[in-house]
């Protein structure tokens, strides 16, 4: 694009975002750890799921401070139903280093904010350019659909290599005077207007300097390699209740998937073994007799995975001391811990 086209792009995209920015919470801010907590929230979750979660956590941790020195549960309490918990930890990670190594003050530049825990290039340039005004680069997904589509970057984006042409794009085109508003105007240009399937080409402020819409051929952009298939994994899950009417609860390892949050035992479903004697044999219990042995059967789709789970019901009778990390509890108390979905899913058909 040459320059005159550059600065007319620039403008009339600041100017279109001025007029039809959506109204979100954290658009009514400055603060950067506020941008910065949005920000990572929006990663890998769409802003109408965000809005509540953002709200409610900024009220229970309205400072670096109250996040840095939350309990870990109640942060992943905080977290329930948002998924990639990791980014939860992280968040609180970063946090915490920023009130001990830069005295509770952001970082202001990429050096520095991108040392952070869990700050990539991507939450870097979004706080640097919407809090700080800094002209950075903040490339997400549908920054990428966007400026394939108006310079016709025929790349792969299923390429981690290809996110720097987008980097160096944008270095050429924002607005040096408002890049908050010009990387938020690309972020709502592509969920609003320039959308995977179906783009409003007609309704776009920038068409004019759109190859794809001078070539026709928006919809074919961008390129993205399919990923390979997720595996599939069967599981059978206990809901095992004593006579007490408490439930076998087992929380997960520290590291790895949905890592310290809370599940109903779940035994991997193999032709070698019968899942019902795994169970009894790997948490000292035995089943005295179903209650329902088909309460529930559904998949959970993960990025990387899908979980297909047969949850039964069943009473059962503890044999001897239950495994480190697994505990029974009443459902009131169930119901405070932080649970992946598909737990939750489980814990909602019972009564
Ligand atoms: N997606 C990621 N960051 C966003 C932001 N600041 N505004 C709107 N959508 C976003």
């Amino acid at each position: 694009m040459n320059y005159q086209y550059t600065n007319e792009f620039r403008l009339n995209l600041v100017e279109w975002f001025n007029k039809e920015k959506r109204d979100l919470p954290w658009r009514r801010t400055s603060d950067p750890y506020k941008i910065w907590v949005s920000e990572v929230m929006l990663q890998q979750t769409r802003v109408d799921t965000v809005i509540p979660y953002y709200n409610r956590f900024l009220e229970k941790y309205p400072t670096l401070q109250d996040l840095a020195f939350a309990p870990q549960e109640e942060l992943l309490k905080m977290w329930e139903g948002l998924g990639y918990y990791s980014r939860a930890r992280n968040l609180q990670a970063g946090v915490k280093e920023v009130v001990e190594k830069y005295n509770a003050v952001v970082p202001d530049n990429r050096h520095d904010i991108s040392k952070l825990k869990g700050v990539g290039p991507y939450t870097a340039g979004a706080v640097l350019s919407i809090a700080y005004q800094k002209a950075e680069h903040a490339v997400d997904g549908n920054v990428m659909r966007v400026l394939s589509r108006v310079l016709h970057i025929e790349e792969d984006i299923a390429l981690p290599k290809t996110r720097k042409v987008f980097e160096e794009a944008v270095e050429m085109l924002i607005d040096e005077q408002y890049p908050g508003d010009f990387n938020q105007a690309l972020m709502d240009l592509g969920a609003m207007i320039c959308t995977p399937t179906s783009p409003k080409c007609l309704l776009c402020p920038v068409r004019d300097y759109c190859i794809a819409f001078s070539e026709g051929d928006a919809d074919k952009l961008p390129i993205k390699s399919k990923k390979v298939k997720t595996k599939k994994v069967q599981f059978k899950v206990f809901v095992a209740m004593n006579q007490e009417g408490q439930c076998l609860l087992e929380k997960r390892p520290s590291e790895g998937l949905l890592a310290d949050m809370w599940q109903f035992p779940m035994i991997e479903v193999t032709e070698k073994a019968d899942s019902e004697e795994v169970f009894q044999e790997n948490y000292n219990v035995q089943i005295l007799n179903h209650i329902d042995k088909e309460l529930l059967k559904f998949k959970h789709i993960f990025s990387h995975l899908t979980w297909e789970l047969e949850c039964t019901q069943v009473q059962i009778e503890q044999k001897s001391e239950l495994p480190d990390a697994v505990q029974f509890l009443t459902i009131e108390q169930i119901k405070a811990l932080p649970m992946p979905v598909p737990m939750l899913k489980i814990l909602n058909v019972l009564n």
